[in-house]
């Protein structure tokens, strides 16, 4: 049997990047060979093992058929017959299909180097279309690699295009989807992902929400980029150029989903769209059945981020009801979150990225106020049950007043 590195080691080797993980392809082997000599097999039926001592994945060579809808729908075929230019050619990206022996040779049959170097995303064959999730992958390494110049190639875009249109990305799992949302987000241009599965079609199918938001005008006073969905990819943007983890990434998308529901006699203004994008918001999470953190500061973003662009404005006891509602006593992180996910949507504004975001600090500040409210005195005094609760928000009142009045004095 040969053994051969493929898929991403091989690429990002060639890239000059670090290699994370090593996929293996192995040519001439059956199963049992493979268990015979103490591979653990991963999965019932995918001729995919574990090597006894160091963990890494070795694959079969196989071809695939497709002989139904979504993943399920594989079936494989691996046998010792198979040859590495048949397992090569129904791999997704040309980038993606070369295979060095240990030796660093390397086997290139559908051209891999040459798009690295021409830093082209190309499909290797019709195969691609085999698997749907391809398309978010594609649009994937997109996000990962624009910062080289990376850009999909036409002839891959219309694939793409056609793979949308063919309502073939409905069929996909939500826990696939979501692998690949999550993960684009945290490249270094999440951006990219969005506007290309916007650019293939996909973003309709996937998200209309977010689809729906291009071509929806904001006030040009607020708003110098006007287009609601230039924003949303503005603020992404900002998300990643500030190292923001997923929950704060995902909020960002999402926030504005209320101001593609707003009746065009109304534009450019979007009146109570943190309101009307909750139920938006509710059905993105549970289409991806998405981490219930995410799913939380989403919702949270959706329907205050105005409160914290408006929080030296605000009244001391709605103040009081958003930090209450974030329950930041004992969930401080979260809050954290929110003030950052409100931050890249102000930075998120066409000539406006460099501006300071003064409610930053004052929310932190109004924050620490009322925690600082002590509990013991009013234990002291005799308050107990509901009325305690009651006496503790008096407190924490009279505190954010107190602080307000300080801080704009
Ligand atoms: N692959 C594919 N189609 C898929 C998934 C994977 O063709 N839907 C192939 C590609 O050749 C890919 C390899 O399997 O390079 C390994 O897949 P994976 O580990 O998911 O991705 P990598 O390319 O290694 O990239 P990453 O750095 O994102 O892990």
């Amino acid at each position: 049997m040969q053994v051969y590195k493929v898929g991403g080691a091989v690429r990002d080797r060639l890239l000059g990047l670090p290699v994370t993980d090593v996929d293996r392809v192995v040519v001439g082997a059956t199963t049992e060979e493979m268990l015979a000599k103490g591979f653990r097999p991963v999965g019932a039926d995918f001729p995919v093992f574990l090597h006894p001592k160091t963990g890494e994945e070795y694959a079969l060579a196989r071809t695939e058929r497709k002989s139904g809808r979504g993943y399920g729908g594989f079936t494989f075929y691996a046998s010792p017959e198979v040859t590495l230019e048949e397992d090569l050619i129904r791999r997704d990206l040309t980038i993606n299909a070369m295979a060095e022996d240990d030796q660093l040779n390397l086997t290139d049959p559908y051209h891999g180097q040459r798009d690295l170097e021409a830093r082209i995303l190309r499909h290797v064959s019709p195969a691609f279309a085999e698997d749907p999730l391809r398309v978010l992958r594609v649009a994937r390494f997109a996000a990962r690699y624009a910062g080289l110049g990376f850009t999909v190639a036409d002839e891959t875009m219309d694939l793409m295009r056609q793979l949308s249109e063919s309502g073939e990305l409905q069929a996909l799992t939500a826990e696939r989807s979501w692998k690949e949302i999550s993960r684009a987000l945290m490249e270094d241009h999440p951006q990219v992902f969005i506007q290309v599965l916007r650019d293939c079609g996909a973003l309709k199918e996937l998200m209309p929400e977010v689809d729906a938001l291009f071509g929806v005008p904001q006030p040009e006073t607020h708003h110098p980029e006007i287009d609601t969905g230039l924003h949303t990819l503005s603020v992404l943007e900002q998300s990643s150029l500030h190292k923001q983890p997923l929950t704060v990434r995902w909020a960002c998308l999402l926030h504005d989903l209320g101001k593609g529901l707003t009746p065009e006699e109304e534009w450019p203004r979007h009146i109570a769209h943190e309101h009307t994008g909750l139920k938006l918001i509710k059905a993105v999470n549970e289409r991806f059945k998405v981490p219930k953190d995410c799913q939380e500061l989403a919702l949270l973003v959706g329907q205050y981020h105005t409160h914290g662009h408006r929080a030296l404005e605000l009244k001391a006891s709605t103040l009081l009801e958003l930090l209450q509602s974030f329950d930041i006593y004992r969930r401080p992180q979260r809050f954290e979150e929110f003030i950052a996910a409100c931050e890249m949507d102000a930075r998120g504004r066409k000539g406006l990225e460099q501006r300071s975001y003064p409610q930053a600090d004052y929310l932190r500040g109004a924050a620490k106020a009322a925690r600082e409210v002590a509990v013991q005195p009013l234990l002291e005094q005799g308050f107990k049950g509901p009325e305690l609760g009651e006496a503790l928000k008096r407190e924490r009142l009279k505190a954010l007043k107190a602080y307000k009045e300080a801080a704009t004095a």
